[in-house]
């Protein structure tokens, strides 16, 4: 069957982003990001200094080519059947969609990412995996971070029963920066291998450093080929490209220019090899740009509906595989554009043009968040639902029970302030399964049907890494509807006075009290267990 393969049409906003542009190129934005000028975003250099390293990752690790192509054939011969990534956010998500999008390469390891403390997903990783054969990533840049850290003790502890403490040090390496506490713990427990990160990359721009490159070439993924195609891009946002051609730069604007006016919600549609690459996306654009009461809201893996289910806040972005299974999409985003939606179609060649993607997604939201007035390369209000679930802890460590908390409403309740330009984020401590991922579709789908408002789905904890940062520090515009259940089974934390189940319920107990305390409009409803049928009935 024949499609007509969409192109980008903005409508009417064309003339603003031509304005914006002009205005780009007025104050030299792109030359003074690759000078790497801080007063880009604010007269401070605190964090943005410190944080560009991004920009010539591709190319500096272009030279580690040989070396990771050789610790990955070292695990390999090994005997290694499974690559463990334990880490979140933007340590974790780049090697998420890498896993996702390209697969192992035959007998290669498979790589699974754990990026939760929920006893349920913890226990199906350790159901799935031999862990004899299995090879544990600890990454984290700041090497701090509570979920890996305990995950580290848990599967270090498993692995000591069965191998003893020397050999179980052979089954973990360590991605982080320099001197930093887990480089100490992986020195004293004698982890295989410690890779030491540029100190000047944030997590959510660390995709093409170590954090993202060392699963990719474990499980066989031809890194040499991304890097090329992050390095054509790199090209393709240079200080010497005019603005409007600026493949990096143009993106920028229009995102920018578009949230000003209103259209602040960034859906994306993608082909379906790449569906896995919109978890990344949505994570570079809320953590980034979430701040100040400001923002644009990431709209990822949301159906494509009827053109009459969306409001006039959206800007749809696709990201089209040629030769990929495309007809419903292509229909979908020409009807979107029929009936006065703004739409860009960025055309991708193969899979590996996300190497290429990485890079412009990275250069657009720093350009993003100069039109917008924020700086892009913080998360303020990722800290402060760490340090609400940190006093939650020591709380629990005392007198052994955490604040309870049970239902405060109903998810009807929620959407009767459902307006327009509002959204619904639906935060799910649930363990993801294909069925969990499908009944939320449909509750999504269900919402946006019946209250033309834009969704979001997030499973906890991991957003609190992602989007997580945008729910408390964005515009005050989310109906954050909070899900929980009780654990079944749970794990403990080897020499902790808590479960990871407490963990789990701590993280969502201080997520909630920090949305509260940030004036959003919250519920929370205790599912009991964990059931897709149960997600029907909710609406
Ligand atoms: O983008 C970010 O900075 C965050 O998402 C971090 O990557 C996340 O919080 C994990 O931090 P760390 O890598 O220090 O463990």
């Amino acid at each position: 069957m024949t499609t007509v393969v969409p192109t980008t049409n903005i409508g009417k906003y064309e003339t603003h982003v031509k304005a914006s542009l002009a205005n780009v190129s007025d104050a030299a934005i792109v030359t003074r990001i690759w000078k790497r000028d801080y007063t880009v975003w604010k007269p401070e250099p605190r964090e943005i200094t410190n944080r560009l390293g991004w920009l010539d990752i591709a190319n500096t690790m272009s030279r580690k080519i040989s070396m990771l192509k050789s610790f990955a054939s070292d695990v390999h011969n090994a005997g290694f059947h499974y690559v463990v990534l334990l880490g979140m956010g933007g340590s974790s998500l780049g090697a998420a969609v890498l896993g996702s999008t390209f697969t192992n390469s035959e007998s290669y390891p498979e790589l699974i990412v754990l990026d939760s403390t929920l006893p349920e997903s913890i226990q199906a990783t350790v159901d799935f995996i031999n862990p004899e054969l299995t090879l544990f990533l600890v990454s984290s840049k700041s090497g701090t971070t509570t979920e890996p850290l305990i995950l580290y003790t848990f599967f270090r502890n498993l692995l000591e029963k069965e191998l003893g403490k020397e050999k179980a040090g052979r089954h973990f390496v360590a991605i982080t920066d320099d001197r930093t506490p887990l480089v100490k713990l992986a020195e004293q427990d004698g982890f295989r291998h410690i890779f030491l990160n540029p100190p000047d990359i944030g997590g959510r721009y660390s995709v093409l450093s170590y954090f993202g490159l060392v699963p990719a070439a474990l499980i066989g993924i031809n890194i040499a080929a991304l890097l090329d195609r992050a390095e054509a891009m790199r090209r393709g946002c240079a200080a010497d490209v005019p603005d409007y051609q600026n493949a990096g730069a143009w993106l920028g604007v229009c995102m920018g220019t578009l949230a000003l006016s209103g259209r602040d919600k960034l859906t994306l549609v993608t082909s379906p090899s790449i569906a896995a690459f919109e978890l990344w996306v949505e994570q570079i654009i809320a953590e980034s740009t979430g701040k100040e009461s400001k923002g644009i809201i990431p709209v990822s893996n949301e159906p494509i509906m009827e053109p009459d289910c969306y409001g006039d806040d959206c800007l749809f972005i696709y990201l089209r595989v040629v030769d990929d299974e495309n007809h419903a999409a292509d229909v979908a985003v020409s009807r979107l554009i029929s009936s006065g939606q703004p739409a860009i179609v960025l055309q991708l060649k193969d899979i590996y043009d996300i190497g290429g993607e990485f890079f412009r997604w990275e250069f657009a939201t720093a350009v993003a968040g100069a039109i917008l007035g924020i700086q892009p390369f913080d998360q303020p209000d990722v800290q402060k639902s760490k340090d609400v679930t940190a006093r939650l802890l020591e709380e629990f460590s005392k007198s052994g029970h955490l604040p309870k908390l049970e239902t405060t409403g109903s998810l009807a309740d929620l959407l009767s302030h459902a307006a327009k330009s509002r959204y619904l984020a639906v935060m799910a401590y649930l363990r993801q399964t294909s069925e969990m991922d499908r009944a939320l579709r449909k509750l999504r789908r269900k919402v946006s049907e019946t209250y033309r408002i834009a969704t979001t789905l997030g499973y906890g904890p991991r957003f609190l890494h992602s989007t997580g940062q945008l729910y408390k520090g964005g515009k005050n515009t989310g109906l954050f509807f909070q899900l929980t259940v009780d654990h079944e089974k749970d794990l403990s934390v080897p020499g902790k006075p808590y479960s990871f189940g407490t963990v789990a319920d701590a993280q969502a107990l201080g997520d909630f009290q920090a949305l509260q305390a940030a004036g959003r409009t919250v519920v929370r409803v205790n599912l009991h267990e964990s059931k897709a049928s149960i997600i029907e009935g909710l609406l």
